[in-house]
């Protein structure tokens, strides 16, 4: 099954993305949520803040994230952990105790990070941006389509983009980060993608229909038969 794509105006993408996620929440209230950080899903996170405003429930839901830097403290507002908390956790009223981020520290809390999926029976729906290398998560080019969870080295191009974050200075960018591999991601039930901007077009549309390949980790959506991409027409001009 291709992927199904939702196209929608920029300011609209995160509203329509919370759709698709607010539909599965009231389907599986105690369900776990898959959740990227980085810039495209802050509207889809403020918007169901806005439903749960109006009546969602979102309080029983299992969060579990995707990457984190090496070499950050938990408590250094730029680290996932601080993110996931305080943009997503929090505003959806989620006890500190069924949020999971991975350490960011060594290879054996990779694993334990696995074990920690598993025991929460598994992600139902993930959230994914799209790097504009094609990077799901932190796995960059050449990542394997069957990698775990483990340590990555972040390539020039991912720390650029995410200098906007550490005072638009890359080299204050974490070299490494650990991250959920790309099999990990595809083991989730249901992927929801969600890109803006131009910058994103060319991976968007080689994601969508170029080759499956390690060269562009985001090719494994079309390997999934259940992925939903909610995008705007800019990040959607390559396709
Ligand atoms: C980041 C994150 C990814 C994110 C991607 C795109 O570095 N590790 O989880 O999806 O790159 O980020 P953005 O949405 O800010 O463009």
């Amino acid at each position: 099954t291709a992927p199904r794509v939702v196209t929608a105006p920029t300011a609209e993408v995160g509203d329509v993305a919370a759709d698709v996620v607010a539909a599965f929440i009231r389907r599986e209230p105690t369900g776990v949520l898959g959740v990227a950080t980085g810039g495209s899903p802050l509207d889809l996170y403020s918007a169901l803040a806005r439903r749960r405003a109006a009546g969602l429930d979102t309080s029983g839901l299992t969060l579990v994230a995707l990457d984190e830097y090496v070499g950050l403290s938990a408590a250094d507002v730029r680290s996932y952990r601080a993110y996931v908390q305080t943009l997503i956790a929090e505003p959806l009223g989620i006890p500190a105790g069924r949020v999971h981020v991975p350490s960011g520290a060594d290879a054996d809390d990779a694993a334990a990070y696995e074990a920690t999926i598993d025991s929460v029976g598994g992600v139902d729906l993930q959230i994914i941006g799209i790097g504009r290398n094609g990077h799901i998560g932190f796995n960059e080019p050449g990542s394997e389509l069957d990698s775990r969870t483990r340590v990555i080295e972040l390539t020039e191009s991912t720390r650029q983009a995410n200098a906007p974050w550490f005072d638009d200075d890359p080299t204050a960018v974490p070299t490494h980060a650990m991250t959920q591999g790309i099999g990990t991601i595809l083991d989730a039930r249901a992927l929801v993608l969600v890109a803006t901007g131009a910058a994103k077009a060319p991976a968007l549309a080689a994601a969508l229909s170029g080759p499956v390949t390690t060269d562009l980790p985001a090719s494994v959506i079309q390997r999934h038969p259940d992925v939903t991409v909610v995008a705007d027409p800019d990040a959607l001009s390559g396709a």
